[in-house]
């Protein structure tokens, strides 16, 4: 029978799920039943529209629901969809502790239903053969990201640069929303690299507008291994840089762009060394290096091909194949993501004026991608590389779940 499909959150991202699940309704895999939001639903669908979730589940039945809401309401729907007999496509972050991501696991386990999460690059073959090149070989993992988002990204949703709504944390901070692909894949990355699990976390946090949680963010996280993993990301980046994931290792440099599926391993011509070099933010050596960076020269070549996840979680449904990003995968994400919660984490460090440029409603930290490579390159924070705007991090031991 054709699984009966149900999406709770049709608005903001939620447009993309409808997108990717009219697709499939209309070759006949699935049929959608019903859509939840407690807004109106805009464009409005042809199928029964619901403002409360439970309602939803009641009256249509379905056999697999989407969850797109803000974080912090992910949980109570997903017990609440579990308990009507549904399989799950839950959007990252999946929730907002290991005490909540204990909970999910248990209902799943009791329910026996099935739970994808919504990490979409973790299916792409440029991902699995990024994968297949790390071995315990690999002495140091990074992952760098500059994208720009102005004020009207944060006026979109009254979650948007929030750390708590109604008491419960809603995690926007860029290391585990916006940019949360970057932080999973590299964790990924250090397991696949048999690193064992993340056991220190030392972060720096920016912001360069009066919101709560962080725009820019150094990470580092230690595996068990020893494995250094540097993460050096920013939403008031100068030049675009989608998402780099880079291992090193003895025979080279891997490197994958997860955002666009494209890859360069060692041996197949990238050279990073320029990076390598790179100043301190504001120095022109450091800005003309960025530029060798752009995608023509650097090598990276496109690999293409993803596993949908709805997909391929109705195929697990169907066959039992092994899903692609069960809940168990996202545990050490969600380890990472409380820390950056917990009431002793500090205020990320409110940028002024002489280290933000102001242009309208965009905001940029002039000289922040050279940082974010030399950060990267270094595998150092930025009070450790003398940058004169660097806070002190905020060093936390991460549990093992
Ligand atoms: N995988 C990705 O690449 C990706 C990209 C963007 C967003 N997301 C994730 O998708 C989720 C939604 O993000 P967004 O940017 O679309 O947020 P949003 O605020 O723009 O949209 C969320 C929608 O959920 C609705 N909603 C809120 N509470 C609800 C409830 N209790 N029941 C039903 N509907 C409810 C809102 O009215 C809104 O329409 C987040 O978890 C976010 O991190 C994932």
């Amino acid at each position: 029978m054709t699984p009966r499909v149900a999406l709770i959150g049709a608005n903001g991202h939620g447009r993309w799920h409808r997108r990717r699940i009219a697709e499939l309704r209309a070759g006949g895999i699935v049929s959608l039943v019903g859509l939840a939001d407690v807004q109106p639903i805009d464009p409005a669908p042809d199928v029964p529209a619901f403002t409360d979730h439970r309602e939803l589940l009641t009256a249509t039945q379905p056999d697999v629901v989407v969850i797109c809401t803000p974080p912090h309401t992910h949980l109570p729907i997903a017990l609440d969809a579990l308990r009507a007999g549904c399989d799950l496509l839950l959007e990252k972050p999946p929730v907002t502790s290991p005490a909540d991501h204990e909970t999910l696991l248990t209902a799943l386990q009791s329910t026996g239903r099935s739970c994808q999460v919504g990490f979409q690059a973790l299916g792409s073959v440029a991902w699995s053969r990024f994968r297949d090149a790390l071995s315990p070989k690999t002495t140091g993992l990074t992952a760098v990201a500059s994208w720009k988002r102005d004020d009207t990204y944060y006026a979109r949703s009254p979650w948007a640069g929030r750390r708590m709504v109604g008491g419960r944390p809603v995690v926007d901070g860029a290391l585990v929303n916006p940019l949360a692909h970057a932080v999973m894949q590299a964790l990924a990355a250090g397991a696949a690299a048999g690193a064992g699990r993340p056991r220190q976390l030392e972060v720096e946090r920016y912001r360069v507008r009066p919101i709560e949680v962080e725009d820019t963010a150094f990470a580092r996280i230690t595996f068990e291994t020893g494995l250094p993993l540097l993460v050096a990301v920013t939403l008031a980046g100068e030049d675009f840089i989608a998402g780099e994931i880079e291992a090193r290792g003895p025979d080279g440099t891997a490197v994958l762009e997860y955002p666009t599926d494209r890859l360069a391993l060692p041996g197949s011509g990238h050279t990073d060394s320029a990076r390598l070099d790179s100043g301190l933010p504001g120095s022109e050596a450091a800005r003309s290096d960025l530029a060798g960076f752009e995608a023509p020269d650097s090598g990276l070549i496109e690999v293409p091909g993803r596993t949908d996840l709805l997909a391929d979680l109705l195929r697990h449904r169907a066959e039992g194949t092994p899903l692609l990003v069960p809940l168990e995968a996202t545990a050490d994400f969600t380890a990472v993501l409380e820390a950056l919660t917990m009431p002793e984490a500090p205020e990320p460090q409110l940028l002024n004026s002489s280290t933000v440029a102001v242009e309208g409603p965009n905001r940029t930290i002039p000289g922040i991608n050279a940082l974010l490579r030399r950060a990267a390159a270094e595998l150092r924070l930025p009070s450790e590389l003398g940058v004169p705007w660097a806070t002190t991090p905020y060093r936390r031991r991460l549990p093992v779940m």
